[in-house]
């Protein structure tokens, strides 16, 4: 059951929903538990006055929160936070808080990239997306928790930073002894595989609702966008551009915008798509219910193993387990 109440009968224990818009409140989800005080300070600071509860996921009982302070988004101009280096060197910060402020700390240089993807702030972009290329790659811990955080509101921007870790996992493990791949150019590709995106009118990517054929048209222009975007800006390499023009064709020929198949798709575009399905598959939209994990591998093996190569997909259900 869903209650709205006023922010001054907010407790510990609560699960609040806030509103969905990533400015509207400074954390990294819109529904969690509330585990401290400080988080309420933050929700009046914001100016909101009501939020709605969960009850059934809310716990009466002040248990003992294991979960660390949710860090603040950062507002600042500079694309890269200022904190995510510090946090990513930080030997003795446990994996979990550390996978959430990494996850935010990226959410945030994706959201500022998008509001102005000139080629001085992708090259800012790229150098931030440096260290997180390098957590995933040598802290396991913090990785696997990276790849099973389980708030999947979807919005551009978490979905970005969501098929920016997968890919990264999974080239990971499918590249493992190719000396010759630039995983930090790979890790901005994947991050940024959805650039295109900021070309399409807003209303068209958060329809709730299925797109019209018109839409859909439009819609489908977003990888060659990108791409064309990434080519003029000169700071991503033309492999790693790859990504993002063919992050939706299909093993099978049925993608697009060109119906490329097989090994003619580049394997790190190969690598992208089976993220991005994954991403959108366990994701919440307003017209449809998400998957969980297990759930979403299972529908892909079942119905859509064509689209992907089988040995890249199989390699990544390997993540999950
Ligand atoms: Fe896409």
């Amino acid at each position: 059951m869903i209650k709205k109440i006023k922010v001054s009968e907010l407790k510990t224990g609560m699960h609040i929903e806030l509103p969905s818009a990533w400015r509207a409140h400074p954390f990294l989800r819109n529904s969690f538990t509330i585990s401290s005080p400080k988080q309420i300070d933050k929700i009046i600071e914001y100016g909101i006055t009501e939020v709605n509860i969960n009850v059934e996921k809310s716990v009466t009982v002040q248990a003992n929160f294991t979960l660390e302070e949710q860090p603040e988004k950062d507002f600042s101009a500079n694309i890269v936070p200022e904190k995510l280096k510090a946090i990513v060197q930080d030997k003795k910060m446990p994996p979990e808080p550390k996978a959430q402020a990494v996850h935010l700390y990226s959410v945030n240089m994706i959201s500022k990239l998008w509001e102005n993807p000139s080629g001085e702030n992708i090259a800012q972009f790229k150098k931030g997306i440096v260290d997180v290329v390098d957590l995933i790659l040598a802290d396991d811990a913090t990785s696997d928790h990276l790849l099973k955080l389980t708030s999947h509101d979807y919005n551009t921007y978490l979905h970005s930073v969501n098929v920016g870790v997968y890919g990264v996992s999974l080239a990971k493990v499918v590249l493992a002894k190719g000396d010759k791949h630039d995983m930090h150019a790979l890790g901005a590709g994947f991050f940024l595989h959805d650039i295109g995106k900021v070309y399409i009118d807003e209303a068209v990517i958060n329809k709730p609702g299925k797109l019209t054929e018109e839409e859909m048209t439009l819609m489908r222009r977003h990888p060659s966008l990108g791409f064309k975007l990434l080519t003029e800006t000169k700071q991503i390499n033309e492999e790693c551009r790859l990504i993002v023009l063919q992050h939706h064709e299909r093993y099978d020929g049925t993608g697009y915008p060109r119906k490329t198949r097989c090994e003619d798709i580049h394997i790190y575009g190969r690598i992208c798509s089976v993220a991005d399905v994954f991403d959108a598959l366990v994701s919440e939209r307003p017209y449809k219910q998400k998957l969980n994990p297990f759930e979403a591998l299972k529908l892909m093996r079942d119905q859509m193993l064509n689209h992907f190569q089988k040995e890249v997909f199989e390699k990544f259900v390997l993540l999950f387990q």
